[in-house]
Order: C-alpha cells, then structure tokens, then sequence
C-alpha cells in the first residue's frame, strides 16, 4: 500500500515539539492573564460572509486563501483565515458590550490559509492572539504592543523590531486611495500588470510591491500620514508617547501595509532577523469599525496576533520539564492495576509495564523514565517496593502500605 502524508502545509506536532508548545503557551497565559485577558474560543469554521465582510472583499485572504465548502445543508463555510473577525462575531452575538468595557481575550487557536508553502509558511498554522474590545483610549493601542513585546521577549524571540504606523479613520483613508489612484494611473507605465490590475481594488498595496519599477514609482507616491486628521494624528502621537516611557522601540513605518481591510488608526508588525522570507512575526492594530460592520453597536477594538510556528523558529528553546515519575509498576495480571489506581487517587504519577519486558527491560525502563520508585507485584498481589536513589528494596503489606510509604518519603 502507499504510504499517506500529511497535507501540503500542514505538519504533525510530535512529543518533542510538544514541550516547546506547552511552554509557550503557559508563559502566554502568565503575561496575558496576569493583564486581565481572558481566554476564549470560536470555532474553527464560521458562515464565509464574516470574512468577506470583516476581513475585506479585496483582501489576497478572502480574494485566493480561504479553505471555503459548501456543507450538506447548502451553506458556505469557510475555515478561519484569522481571529479577530470571529472574536467580534461573539461578542455582538453574546451581547459583551454590555459587561464592563473593554472587553480583554486572548486566543491560542488554528487557522487556515491556502498559501504557498514555504519555511515559516503554513496553510494550517497557529497563532496567539489578543482582543481589547470596547475601548479607543491610546493607552490600549500602546498597552496591546507591549504586551506582544513583553510576550516575544519572554519567549526569547530573537532580533525583533517593531514596525509603526497610523492609517487614519475609513475617511482620511477613502481620500488618501483616492490620491494614490491617481498618482498611480499618472505612473502606470513602470508600475507591475499586479498592481495595475488593483489600481481601484487595492493602490496600497503597491507599497508591498518587490517590482524594481513599481518600488522606484512608490518611493516618490504620496503618504498616508500625511494625510491623517488632527485628531487621528493626536491619538498616534498619545500612543507614541506610551511606548517612549515603556522603552519599547520602534521604527515608524509610513507604508506599513496589512493584509486586512478592518484596521483603523494604529498599525504594527513585529519582525525577526532569524525569520527568512516570512519574517512577520506577529502583528496588528485598531480596528474600529470592525464590530459594526459585523451588525453591532459602533465600538472601538485593538488587537494583535503572533505566529506560534514562527515563534517557535525564532525563539531560544526552554522547554518545561518533563513531569516527575513517582511509581513505576511492573508484574502481571490485575494487581499492578489496582496499585497504580490506587497511588494515583494519591496524588502519584505513576506509569505502568505495559510492554511485557523481562526484569532487566524493567530496570532500564525504570531508570528512562526517572521513576523515583518501581513496584513489583507478583500474581499474589505482593508488592517489593524499590527506592530508584538508595536501590533499597521491601516487601509492602498491600497497594495502601505502597502508597503510605512512598508519599512519607515524600514528604520527608
Ligand atoms: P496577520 O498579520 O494576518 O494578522 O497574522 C498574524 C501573524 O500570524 C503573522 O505575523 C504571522 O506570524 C502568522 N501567520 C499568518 N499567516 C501565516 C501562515 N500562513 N503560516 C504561518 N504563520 C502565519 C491577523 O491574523 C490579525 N487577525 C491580527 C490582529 C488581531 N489584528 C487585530 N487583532
């Protein structure tokens, strides 16, 4: 028979990477929730108009990358791309506007994106994220980019630099693409067929271009934050000055482009020097209008999410420890089974002979697995008891004995 792979994309995380995984996602939980964020989950496909409608129509994500399917019952679904326009679906869908505001959640979740594949690249992949919803203060923007700071630095994520930005309100913006069109159509004979074909779709994002002609073009095209309103100004230059007494450095970035049409006032992308080509280690923004647009009140929202994967290439590695073995059992028939029960009700962590190795196979498993003590227990329910440190060995008068005995030492 042929051998199956896994999908083009996609990749198995075994028990060696798992450690990694685990210890990412516990210091996620420290920083995020000792900041007030609650974890939350949606689900892994959602009705395909949430992102057509919150992502964006001309978006590359919802335009070519969605894992979209029409199910049984003739709806079309779609795998989530990302998480911020499901997390905003929720919370007009279980009135959270109504708790106290803002609203602070944080996700570690899958998500799906028919991409090229390529190193740090996937098509399925995970990302940790958080939402502040409900709130506009500049002091939220600032406080989501340190917490995404505090989180790559305490991974360890080397060589990061943040990248700046502000795109102004839907307004200013609609003005400014329409400058930009026309800047581009006045240069439309050394710019790329990509970009003139996204002209009216998309002129912005000719700044992404890697065309030599369409980058000389845009090195002279108008800027959007020269464009922004004063008050749009204010609120970046309140979210500046944050980031200054925090000491968290950045780049401004006048042509900072994200992938995704909800994003309002403040932009930001953290990058890696370790990364290659996909050196886009986590970002985000503001985003409005992004809940009304999704049939909600007016209200404002901030967010951000990183990659795990490219996290995980870019980050020292200090896995947690493996857990302690305190008992390991070996012996035949069902007394191991009532011992291992039994020291497990205890509070033990406790591994079982499961692979009927002889009593040299079972000290040499004792001694993989670090087993602090190794039970053996003969047909009769007898039990010698065998301290891994001091090699000494008793007989116990039953499995409560073994238990009592081990959980003194324990203690001692
Ligand atoms: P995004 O920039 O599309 O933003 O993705 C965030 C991060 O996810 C990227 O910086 C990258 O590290 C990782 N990522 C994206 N696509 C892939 C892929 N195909 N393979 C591996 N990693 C990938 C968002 O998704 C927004 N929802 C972020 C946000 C939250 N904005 C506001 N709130």
């Amino acid at each position: 028979m042929p051998k199956l792979q896994a999908p083009r994309g996609t990749y198995d995380v075994l028990p060696e990477q798992a450690a990694a995984r685990l210890a990412l996602e516990n210091v996620a939980r420290r920083v995020l929730e000792g900041a007030g964020y609650e974890r939350i989950e949606t689900p892994v496909f959602e009705a395909t108009e949430l992102f057509s409608r919150g992502v964006g129509a001309s978006t590359d994500i919802v335009q070519k990358e969605m894992y979209t399917f029409t199910d049984a019952g003739d709806r079309s679904l779609t795998l989530r791309p990302e998480g911020t326009a499901p997390i905003c679906r929720a919370y007009v869908e279980h009135g959270l506007h109504v708790a106290s505001q803002p609203v602070k959640l944080w996700y570690l979740s899958q998500f799906f994106r028919h991409e090229r594949a390529q190193a740090g690249r996937f098509r399925q992949f995970w990302q940790v994220g958080a939402e502040t919803i409900g709130a506009d203060d500049p002091a939220v923007d600032a406080e989501s980019i340190l917490l995404l700071w505090t989180l790559l630095t305490e991974l360890g994520v080397g060589g990061i630099q943040l990248r700046l930005g502000s795109l102004g309100t839907p307004a200013a913006r609609a003005a400014y693409r329409e400058e930009l069109s026309a800047y581009l159509r006045a240069h439309e004979e050394r710019l790329s067929a990509e970009v003139i074909t996204r002209i009216d779709l998309n002129p912005l994002r000719a700044f992404d271009a890697d065309h030599p002609g369409t980058r000389a073009v845009m090195a002279g095209a108008p800027i959007l934050m020269d464009a922004l309103a004063p008050e749009d100004l204010a609120h970046f230059e309140e979210v500046r000055a944050r980031l200054d007494v925090a000491g968290v450095g950045y780049r401004l970035d006048p042509t900072l482009v994200r992938g995704l049409d909800y994003y309002a006032r403040t932009v930001f992308e953290f990058t890696s020097d370790l990364l290659g080509a996909q050196s886009a280690v986590g970002g985000g923004g503001r985003y409005d209008g992004l809940v009304e647009q999704l049939g909600g009140p007016p209200t404002p929202g901030c967010g951000w999410a990183a990659g795990v994967e490219r996290i995980l290439l870019s980050a020292e590695h200090r896995p947690e420890p493996h857990a302690v073995c305190d008992l390991y059992v070996a012996g035949t028939g069902v007394a191991p089974f009532a011992l291992a029960a039994e020291a497990r009700r205890a509070g033990l962590n406790v591994q079982l002979e499961l692979a009927g190795r002889s009593r040299k196979g079972q000290r040499k498993q004792a001694t993989r697995l670090r087993a602090s003590h190794v039970a053996l227990v003969d047909d009769d329910g007898a039990i010698v008891l065998e301290d891994s440190e001091s090699e000494e060995r008793e007989s116990v008068a039953g499995a409560s004995a073994a238990v009592a005995h081990i959980l003194k030492g324990r203690h001692l």
